[in-house]
Protein backbone atom coordinates (compact mmCIF):
# COMPACT_ATOMS: atom_id res chain seq x y z
CA UNK A 1 0.00 0.00 0.00
CA UNK A 2 1.31 3.34 -1.25
CA UNK A 3 -0.33 4.90 1.79
CA UNK A 4 2.31 3.71 4.92
CA UNK A 5 -0.78 4.41 7.42
CA UNK A 6 -3.35 2.01 7.94
CA UNK A 7 -1.15 0.57 10.76
CA UNK A 8 -1.11 3.78 11.99
CA UNK A 9 -3.83 6.33 13.92
CA UNK A 10 -2.81 8.74 11.06
CA UNK A 11 -3.24 9.35 7.73
CA UNK A 12 -2.86 11.84 4.92
CA UNK A 13 -5.27 13.74 3.25
CA UNK A 14 -5.59 16.90 1.42
CA UNK A 15 -7.34 20.12 2.72
CA UNK A 16 -7.37 23.54 3.21
CA UNK A 17 -7.44 25.85 5.76
CA UNK A 18 -8.58 29.34 4.22
CA UNK A 19 -10.56 29.96 0.79
CA UNK A 20 -9.02 30.77 -1.95
CA UNK A 21 -7.68 29.45 -5.12
CA UNK A 22 -7.25 25.45 -4.66
CA UNK A 23 -3.55 25.50 -6.04
CA UNK A 24 -3.24 28.13 -3.61
CA UNK A 25 -4.96 26.82 -0.39
CA UNK A 26 -4.69 22.82 -0.91
CA UNK A 27 -2.01 21.06 1.08
CA UNK A 28 -1.49 17.36 1.81
CA UNK A 29 -1.60 17.20 5.55
CA UNK A 30 -0.83 13.98 8.02
CA UNK A 31 -3.37 13.91 10.23
CA UNK A 32 -5.37 11.70 12.91
CA UNK A 33 -7.32 9.30 11.33
CA UNK A 34 -11.34 10.51 11.79
CA UNK A 35 -13.84 8.40 14.00
CA UNK A 36 -17.04 7.74 12.55
CA UNK A 37 -19.82 8.93 14.16
CA UNK A 38 -23.47 7.63 14.81
CA UNK A 39 -25.05 6.57 11.53
CA UNK A 40 -21.49 6.95 9.50
CA UNK A 41 -19.30 4.41 8.40
CA UNK A 42 -15.03 4.75 7.99
CA UNK A 43 -13.55 3.31 4.46
CA UNK A 44 -10.06 2.89 3.88
CA UNK A 45 -10.33 5.10 0.17
CA UNK A 46 -9.35 3.12 -2.82
CA UNK A 47 -10.30 5.48 -4.99
CA UNK A 48 -11.71 8.88 -4.71
CA UNK A 49 -13.20 11.08 -7.71
CA UNK A 50 -12.98 14.85 -8.26
CA UNK A 51 -15.03 17.59 -9.53
CA UNK A 52 -14.94 21.11 -10.08
CA UNK A 53 -16.99 21.34 -6.69
CA UNK A 54 -14.17 20.55 -4.99
CA UNK A 55 -12.65 23.71 -6.49
CA UNK A 56 -16.10 25.82 -5.75
CA UNK A 57 -15.60 24.33 -1.91
CA UNK A 58 -12.15 25.57 -1.64
CA UNK A 59 -13.28 29.60 -3.06
CA UNK A 60 -16.05 29.48 -0.52
CA UNK A 61 -19.00 27.57 -2.25
CA UNK A 62 -21.11 26.56 0.75
CA UNK A 63 -18.92 28.02 3.64
CA UNK A 64 -19.08 25.91 7.01
CA UNK A 65 -16.47 24.97 9.81
CA UNK A 66 -12.54 24.70 8.42
CA UNK A 67 -10.23 23.53 8.17
CA UNK A 68 -12.06 21.12 5.14
CA UNK A 69 -11.11 18.46 2.81
CA UNK A 70 -11.37 17.75 -0.86
CA UNK A 71 -13.23 15.13 -2.74
CA UNK A 72 -16.83 13.95 -2.13
CA UNK A 73 -16.98 10.88 -3.93
CA UNK A 74 -15.45 7.78 -3.11
CA UNK A 75 -15.24 4.02 -3.29
CA UNK A 76 -13.35 1.94 -0.35
CA UNK A 77 -13.61 -0.91 2.11
CA UNK A 78 -15.42 -0.34 5.13
CA UNK A 79 -13.03 -0.45 8.09
CA UNK A 80 -15.25 1.26 10.78
CA UNK A 81 -18.80 1.53 11.60
CA UNK A 82 -20.88 4.40 14.26
CA UNK A 83 -23.65 3.18 16.16
CA UNK A 84 -26.89 2.90 14.85
CA UNK A 85 -25.23 1.26 11.39
CA UNK A 86 -26.74 -2.07 10.04
CA UNK A 87 -26.64 -2.35 6.76
CA UNK A 88 -22.91 -2.44 6.44
CA UNK A 89 -20.17 -4.35 7.62
CA UNK A 90 -16.38 -3.83 8.15
CA UNK A 91 -14.68 -5.45 5.11
CA UNK A 92 -17.85 -4.76 2.69
CA UNK A 93 -16.42 -2.79 -0.44
CA UNK A 94 -18.75 0.17 -0.76
CA UNK A 95 -19.08 3.93 -2.64
CA UNK A 96 -20.82 7.16 -2.24
CA UNK A 97 -20.32 10.54 -0.76
CA UNK A 98 -18.18 11.21 1.91
CA UNK A 99 -19.32 13.72 4.82
CA UNK A 100 -17.32 16.94 3.62
CA UNK A 101 -19.36 19.28 5.46
CA UNK A 102 -19.31 18.34 8.82
CA UNK A 103 -15.18 16.90 8.62
CA UNK A 104 -11.70 17.90 8.54
CA UNK A 105 -11.18 15.98 5.82
CA UNK A 106 -13.11 14.02 3.10
CA UNK A 107 -12.43 11.60 0.46
CA UNK A 108 -9.03 12.80 -1.01
CA UNK A 109 -7.47 10.84 1.77
CA UNK A 110 -6.12 7.92 2.92
CA UNK A 111 -9.69 7.16 5.04
CA UNK A 112 -12.88 8.68 4.89
CA UNK A 113 -16.42 9.28 6.87
CA UNK A 114 -18.63 9.03 4.62
CA UNK A 115 -22.72 9.61 5.14
CA UNK A 116 -23.95 7.95 2.40
CA UNK A 117 -23.04 4.52 0.50
CA UNK A 118 -24.17 1.51 -1.64
CA UNK A 119 -22.56 -1.44 -2.18
CA UNK A 120 -20.46 -1.82 -5.39
CA UNK A 121 -21.70 -4.74 -7.47
CA UNK A 122 -19.56 -7.74 -8.50
CA UNK A 123 -18.25 -6.52 -11.85
CA UNK A 124 -18.08 -2.83 -10.94
CA UNK A 125 -14.07 -1.80 -10.64
CA UNK A 126 -13.86 0.88 -7.30
CA UNK A 127 -12.38 3.28 -9.70
CA UNK A 128 -15.68 3.39 -11.82
CA UNK A 129 -17.56 3.16 -8.78
CA UNK A 130 -15.89 6.46 -7.37
CA UNK A 131 -16.67 7.89 -10.68
CA UNK A 132 -20.33 7.89 -10.27
CA UNK A 133 -21.99 9.61 -7.26
CA UNK A 134 -21.85 13.46 -8.87
CA UNK A 135 -22.26 12.83 -12.06
CA UNK A 136 -25.15 10.10 -11.78
CA UNK A 137 -26.75 11.91 -8.68
CA UNK A 138 -26.44 15.46 -10.74
CA UNK A 139 -27.18 14.28 -13.67
CA UNK A 140 -30.45 12.27 -12.69
CA UNK A 141 -31.81 14.98 -10.07
CA UNK A 142 -32.19 17.36 -12.74
CA UNK A 143 -33.71 14.71 -15.37
CA UNK A 144 -35.80 13.80 -13.28
CA UNK A 145 -37.02 18.26 -12.32
CA UNK A 146 -37.26 18.45 -16.15
CA UNK A 147 -39.52 15.22 -16.09
CA UNK A 148 -38.44 11.76 -17.81
CA UNK A 149 -41.08 11.43 -20.00
CA UNK A 150 -40.52 8.04 -22.54
CA UNK A 151 -40.51 9.56 -25.72
CA UNK A 152 -40.34 13.08 -24.87
CA UNK A 153 -36.78 14.99 -26.70
CA UNK A 154 -34.17 16.36 -24.70
CA UNK A 155 -31.05 18.29 -25.58
CA UNK A 156 -28.37 17.82 -23.36
CA UNK A 157 -25.91 20.86 -24.20
CA UNK A 158 -22.34 20.30 -23.01
CA UNK A 159 -22.20 16.05 -22.62
CA UNK A 160 -18.78 15.79 -22.85
CA UNK A 161 -18.70 17.20 -19.32
CA UNK A 162 -19.26 14.37 -16.76
CA UNK A 163 -22.54 15.18 -15.54
CA UNK A 164 -23.91 15.51 -18.92
CA UNK A 165 -22.75 12.06 -20.46
CA UNK A 166 -24.61 10.63 -17.43
CA UNK A 167 -27.45 12.89 -18.38
CA UNK A 168 -27.73 11.02 -22.01
CA UNK A 169 -27.51 7.46 -20.53
CA UNK A 170 -29.95 8.14 -18.35
CA UNK A 171 -32.39 9.58 -20.85
CA UNK A 172 -31.79 7.02 -23.04
CA UNK A 173 -32.62 4.43 -20.58
CA UNK A 174 -35.53 5.81 -19.59
CA UNK A 175 -37.01 5.67 -23.19
CA UNK A 176 -35.98 9.57 -24.19
CA UNK A 177 -35.02 10.35 -27.56
CA UNK A 178 -31.80 12.53 -26.83
CA UNK A 179 -29.70 14.97 -28.91
CA UNK A 180 -26.73 16.45 -27.46
CA UNK A 181 -23.93 18.68 -27.93
CA UNK A 182 -20.23 18.03 -27.60
CA UNK A 183 -16.94 18.16 -27.99
CA UNK A 184 -14.79 15.86 -30.01
CA UNK A 185 -13.29 13.13 -27.19
CA UNK A 186 -16.88 11.50 -26.92
CA UNK A 187 -19.16 12.15 -29.40
CA UNK A 188 -18.43 9.31 -31.35
CA UNK A 189 -19.41 7.43 -27.95
CA UNK A 190 -22.52 9.21 -27.69
CA UNK A 191 -23.86 8.34 -30.88
CA UNK A 192 -23.03 4.92 -30.14
CA UNK A 193 -25.17 4.86 -27.03
CA UNK A 194 -27.87 6.21 -28.99
CA UNK A 195 -27.87 10.08 -28.85
CA UNK A 196 -27.79 12.32 -31.80
CA UNK A 197 -24.86 14.77 -31.65
CA UNK A 198 -23.49 17.72 -32.93
CA UNK A 199 -20.96 20.45 -31.27
CA UNK A 200 -20.87 23.40 -29.17
CA UNK A 201 -20.00 26.77 -30.17
CA UNK A 202 -21.27 29.03 -32.98
CA UNK A 203 -23.97 28.33 -35.39
CA UNK A 204 -26.17 25.90 -32.19
CA UNK A 205 -29.11 26.95 -33.20
CA UNK A 206 -29.13 26.00 -36.79
CA UNK A 207 -27.36 22.67 -35.84
CA UNK A 208 -29.43 22.03 -32.99
CA UNK A 209 -32.54 22.01 -35.59
CA UNK A 210 -31.15 20.43 -38.14
CA UNK A 211 -30.77 16.82 -36.27
CA UNK A 212 -34.16 17.62 -34.21
CA UNK A 213 -36.35 16.76 -36.94
CA UNK A 214 -38.72 18.93 -35.12
CA UNK A 215 -39.95 20.09 -31.26
CA UNK A 216 -37.12 19.85 -28.80
CA UNK A 217 -39.23 19.47 -25.31
CA UNK A 218 -36.43 20.41 -22.77
CA UNK A 219 -32.67 21.26 -22.45
CA UNK A 220 -29.99 20.44 -19.66
CA UNK A 221 -27.45 22.89 -19.83
CA UNK A 222 -24.25 20.95 -18.20
CA UNK A 223 -21.76 22.85 -19.84
CA UNK A 224 -19.01 24.14 -17.18
CA UNK A 225 -19.11 27.85 -19.01
CA UNK A 226 -21.37 30.40 -19.51
CA UNK A 227 -22.82 31.65 -22.38
CA UNK A 228 -25.43 29.34 -23.99
CA UNK A 229 -28.54 30.54 -22.31
CA UNK A 230 -29.89 32.50 -25.27
CA UNK A 231 -29.95 30.15 -27.72
CA UNK A 232 -30.72 27.18 -25.72
CA UNK A 233 -33.95 28.71 -24.70
CA UNK A 234 -34.80 29.71 -28.30
CA UNK A 235 -33.82 25.55 -29.30
CA UNK A 236 -36.74 25.21 -26.95
CA UNK A 237 -39.20 27.64 -28.69
CA UNK A 238 -38.32 30.75 -26.67
CA UNK A 239 -39.69 28.93 -23.75
CA UNK A 240 -37.04 29.55 -20.58
CA UNK A 241 -38.92 26.91 -18.08
CA UNK A 242 -38.21 24.47 -20.84
CA UNK A 243 -34.39 24.61 -19.82
CA UNK A 244 -32.83 23.80 -16.84
CA UNK A 245 -28.96 24.42 -16.46
CA UNK A 246 -26.79 23.54 -13.79
CA UNK A 247 -23.72 26.32 -13.78
CA UNK A 248 -24.75 29.34 -15.52
CA UNK A 249 -26.84 30.99 -12.64
CA UNK A 250 -26.56 34.24 -13.61
CA UNK A 251 -28.01 34.35 -16.87
CA UNK A 252 -30.63 31.64 -16.32
CA UNK A 253 -31.70 34.49 -13.03
CA UNK A 254 -31.72 37.34 -16.03
CA UNK A 255 -33.19 35.02 -18.39
CA UNK A 256 -36.27 33.12 -16.35
CA UNK A 257 -34.52 29.91 -17.35
CA UNK A 258 -34.65 27.31 -14.28
CA UNK A 259 -31.56 26.31 -11.91
CA UNK A 260 -30.23 24.03 -9.53
CA UNK A 261 -30.73 26.82 -6.30
CA UNK A 262 -34.60 27.17 -7.60
CA UNK A 263 -35.98 23.66 -7.71
CA UNK A 264 -35.31 23.34 -4.23
CA UNK A 265 -33.56 19.66 -3.47
CA UNK A 266 -33.42 20.75 0.21
CA UNK A 267 -37.71 19.52 -0.46
CA UNK A 268 -36.51 16.28 -1.71
CA UNK A 269 -37.27 12.87 -0.12
CA UNK A 270 -33.82 10.48 0.09
CA UNK A 271 -35.49 8.04 -2.56
CA UNK A 272 -36.05 10.59 -4.70
CA UNK A 273 -32.38 11.84 -3.71
CA UNK A 274 -30.17 8.67 -4.63
CA UNK A 275 -33.37 5.71 -4.77
CA UNK A 276 -31.55 4.85 -8.21
CA UNK A 277 -28.00 4.84 -7.44
CA UNK A 278 -28.31 0.81 -6.82
CA UNK A 279 -30.09 0.66 -10.21
CA UNK A 280 -27.28 2.77 -11.93
CA UNK A 281 -24.73 0.43 -10.12
CA UNK A 282 -25.60 -2.92 -11.03
CA UNK A 283 -26.06 -1.25 -14.97
CA UNK A 284 -22.24 0.03 -14.46
CA UNK A 285 -21.38 -3.29 -13.32
CA UNK A 286 -22.95 -4.97 -16.81
CA UNK A 287 -20.93 -2.41 -18.54
CA UNK A 288 -24.14 -0.80 -19.10
CA UNK A 289 -23.63 2.30 -17.91
CA UNK A 290 -20.24 4.38 -17.10
CA UNK A 291 -18.45 7.63 -16.33
CA UNK A 292 -15.48 7.78 -18.74
CA UNK A 293 -12.30 7.80 -16.82
CA UNK A 294 -9.92 10.57 -18.05
CA UNK A 295 -7.19 9.68 -15.36
CA UNK A 296 -6.08 8.21 -12.32
CA UNK A 297 -3.35 9.57 -10.03
CA UNK A 298 -1.71 8.95 -6.85
CA UNK A 299 -2.29 11.43 -3.72
CA UNK A 300 0.62 13.00 -4.07
CA UNK A 301 -0.06 13.97 -7.82
CA UNK A 302 -2.97 15.84 -7.08
CA UNK A 303 -1.62 18.92 -8.26
CA UNK A 304 -1.56 17.11 -11.54
CA UNK A 305 -5.29 15.80 -11.43
CA UNK A 306 -6.21 19.82 -10.71
CA UNK A 307 -4.11 21.30 -13.33
CA UNK A 308 -5.66 18.95 -15.79
CA UNK A 309 -9.57 19.83 -13.97
CA UNK A 310 -8.68 23.57 -14.29
CA UNK A 311 -7.84 23.55 -18.01
CA UNK A 312 -11.32 22.64 -18.71
CA UNK A 313 -11.13 20.02 -20.89
CA UNK A 314 -10.91 17.33 -18.50
CA UNK A 315 -12.15 14.78 -20.80
CA UNK A 316 -13.81 13.00 -18.17
CA UNK A 317 -13.74 11.99 -14.45
CA UNK A 318 -10.41 12.55 -12.69
CA UNK A 319 -9.46 9.89 -9.79
CA UNK A 320 -7.08 9.85 -6.78
CA UNK A 321 -5.77 6.34 -5.55
CA UNK A 322 -4.86 7.28 -1.80
CA UNK A 323 -3.65 3.31 -1.30
CA UNK A 324 -2.83 2.53 -4.85
CA UNK A 325 0.53 0.77 -5.76
N1 LIG B 1 -25.54 22.36 -9.94
C1 LIG B 1 -25.05 21.25 -9.50
O1 LIG B 1 -25.63 20.58 -8.63
C2 LIG B 1 -23.77 20.75 -10.10
C3 LIG B 1 -23.24 19.50 -9.70
C4 LIG B 1 -22.08 19.04 -10.34
C5 LIG B 1 -21.46 19.83 -11.32
N2 LIG B 1 -21.98 21.06 -11.61
C6 LIG B 1 -21.36 21.90 -12.65
O2 LIG B 1 -21.66 21.28 -13.88
C7 LIG B 1 -20.61 21.49 -14.83
C8 LIG B 1 -20.13 20.13 -15.33
O3 LIG B 1 -19.53 19.42 -14.26
P1 LIG B 1 -18.61 18.15 -14.56
O4 LIG B 1 -17.98 17.72 -13.30
O5 LIG B 1 -19.39 17.14 -15.31
O6 LIG B 1 -17.53 18.86 -15.51
P2 LIG B 1 -16.29 18.31 -16.28
O7 LIG B 1 -16.52 16.90 -16.73
O8 LIG B 1 -15.06 18.60 -15.51
O9 LIG B 1 -16.34 19.30 -17.56
C9 LIG B 1 -15.27 19.32 -18.43
C10 LIG B 1 -15.79 19.06 -19.86
O10 LIG B 1 -16.57 20.17 -20.30
C11 LIG B 1 -16.62 20.15 -21.72
N3 LIG B 1 -16.63 21.54 -22.20
C12 LIG B 1 -15.60 22.42 -22.16
N4 LIG B 1 -15.99 23.60 -22.69
C13 LIG B 1 -17.29 23.45 -23.07
C14 LIG B 1 -18.23 24.32 -23.70
N5 LIG B 1 -17.92 25.59 -24.02
N6 LIG B 1 -19.47 23.85 -23.92
C15 LIG B 1 -19.81 22.59 -23.59
N7 LIG B 1 -18.94 21.71 -23.01
C16 LIG B 1 -17.70 22.14 -22.76
C17 LIG B 1 -15.34 19.42 -22.17
O11 LIG B 1 -15.74 18.31 -22.94
P3 LIG B 1 -15.77 18.39 -24.55
O12 LIG B 1 -15.29 19.74 -24.96
O13 LIG B 1 -14.87 17.30 -25.00
O14 LIG B 1 -17.18 18.13 -24.90
C18 LIG B 1 -14.69 18.97 -20.86
O15 LIG B 1 -14.14 17.67 -20.89
C19 LIG B 1 -19.53 22.29 -14.06
O16 LIG B 1 -19.72 23.65 -14.33
C20 LIG B 1 -19.84 21.98 -12.60
O17 LIG B 1 -19.39 23.01 -11.73
C21 LIG B 1 -23.11 21.51 -11.04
Amino acid sequence: MGDHDLDTDTMRTLRFHHYGEPADVLALETVPVPIPGPGAIRVVVRACGLAPADWALCRGLLPGQLPRGVGCDVSGTVDAVGDDVTDIAVGDLVFGTTDWANQPSAGASGRAIMDRWFAVPEGLDPTQAAALPMALSTAYWHLARLGLDRDKTILVHGAGTTVGFAAVQIALIRGMRVLATSGGTYATQLEDLGATVTAYGDGLVDRVQGISGGRVDMVLDTAPVSGALPELIQIADGDPKRVLTISDFAAAAQLGARDTFHEDPAAWTETERFGFFPEFAQLAAKGKFAIPIAGTFPLEDWRRALEVSLGGHAHGKLVLLPTDG
